[in-house]
Parts: structure tokens; sequence; C-alpha cells
């Protein structure tokens, strides 16, 4: 069974190793207030966790560089850093996550760079700077899949190795993965967390063919 981590402080809990301010913490009180995110960032979604036991059980290259897309509050991305030393960059389209992204990060000890992008705009040279690339529930609109499906294109060819994303079980997801299965062989599988408590989903893994 997973280690009982304590509380560092009220209204904080741990969840695969990394520190979690909850919503009725006064930080995310006082952020909500002031940093207003507008496509969804405005919390922590189940398939982080999701994505937090996957790669706990398969886990990314020690001290790897890894962009965790679509981050929100980047807790899949702090979690990698804190895990594995890796090198991280929380993208995200909405600025207004990233006072959440560096509060957490600040709050787990560890550094994350940030980067404001669009699925659309990340260049084959930023992208060619990454190894491993993750993302969780960053497919739940279907004008969402075309842009990703080209994403992934453009990261195999600049060298990116490994694409993991997970997804609560949402239709543009599931389109996106049987995409990525034509054509890359890329297999998903149903998948659960078992902390803070079963959350059920499913992980697409790219694994770029040498
Ligand atoms: C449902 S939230 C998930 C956030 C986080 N990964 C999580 O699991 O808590 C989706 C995130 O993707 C971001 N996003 C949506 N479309 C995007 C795009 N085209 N490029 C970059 N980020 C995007 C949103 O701003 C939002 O933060």
């Amino acid at each position: 069974m997973p280690e009982v981590v304590p509380q560092i402080e009220p209204h904080t809990t741990n969840v695969y190793g990394v520190h979690l301010l909850k919503t009725r913490h006064r930080f995310i009180r006082k952020l909500r207030s002031l940093a207003e995110p507008s496509s969804h960032g405005d919390k922590i979604w189940p398939a982080n966790f999701l994505l937090m036991d996957f790669l706990s059980e398969y886990p990314p290259k020690s001290r790897t560089r890894l962009m965790d897309l679509g981050c929100g509050w980047g807790l899949v991305g702090i979690h990698c850093a804190l895990k594995y030393g890796c090198k991280v960059t929380c993208v995200d389209k909405d600025a207004a996550v990233f006072p959440f992204v560096t509060v957490h990060a600040t709050l787990n000890q560890v550094k994350v760079g940030l980067l404001k992008q669009t699925y659309d705009r990340l260049t084959r040279a930023r992208l060619g700077e990454e190894r491993t690339v993750v993302g969780a529930d960053i497919c739940y609109w279907p004008e969402l899949v075309k842009p990703l499906c080209n994403l992934v294109e453009r990261a195999l060819r600049s060298g990116v190795e490994r694409i993991v994303i997970a997804d609560p079980g949402r239709k543009p997801f599931y389109d996106f993965s049987d995409l990525c299965g034509e054509k890359y062989g890329a297999v998903s599988r149903g998948w659960y967390a078992r902390e803070p408590g079963r959350v059920y989903g499913d992980v697409l893994e790219i694994i770029r063919k040498s």
C-alpha cells in the first residue's frame, strides 16, 4: 500500500509524492481572485493522477528533458521533476495557469520552466529540445484532435522519443488515439489511479521507431 505522507499544513494533501494545495487553501483562494484560467485550466483534473500512476509504473528516463503539454497547474511535470529529476517545461496556451504551477513547484521544492504556447505553434525546433512529452486531459474538444496529431508528427520527426497522454475517456481523445494507432502503432490502455481515490481512464503511449 502507498505510504501515508503527513500533511505539511492544513488544506494540503500528497498524491504520488507531490504536495498539492486543496481548493480551500488560502493561496489557491487568493490566486483564483487574481488569475482566471480561461480554458479548463482552473483546477487539477483527475487524469493527472492516472498519468502519475502510469509513470510510476513506466517512468521516464532519469533526468531526461520532459514537456508537460497543456499543463494546467503542472502537477505531472512537477511529479516528474521531483521523482525522476526530469528537466521539465510546463506548456500551456493560457498564462493564467502559471501562478498555480509556480506555487506548487515552490511547495515541492523543484524548478520547472514555463512556456506560453499553443499546440499548433510548438515548432519542430522547440519540440526537438525534449525527449519526452506528457499530457493529461489535453484532447477534450474535437478541434484539438488535428493540432495534436500534427504536434505528434513534428515531435517524433524532431527527436522526441516518447509521448504519453492520459484521458478520462472523452470522444476526441479516442479519435486522436485511433489516428495515432493507425499511424504510429501507438497503444492505448485502460488504466486507473489509486491516489487520491480510484480514477479510471485511458493512457496512450506513442514510442518513436528508431
Ligand atoms: C482540461 S485542462 C487539463 C490541465 C492539466 N493537464 C490537468 O490535467 O490538470 C486542459 C489544459 O490544456 C490547455 N490547452 C487547451 N488547448 C490548448 C492548446 N491548443 N495549446 C496549449 N494548451 C492548451 C488549457 O489551457 C488547459 O490548461
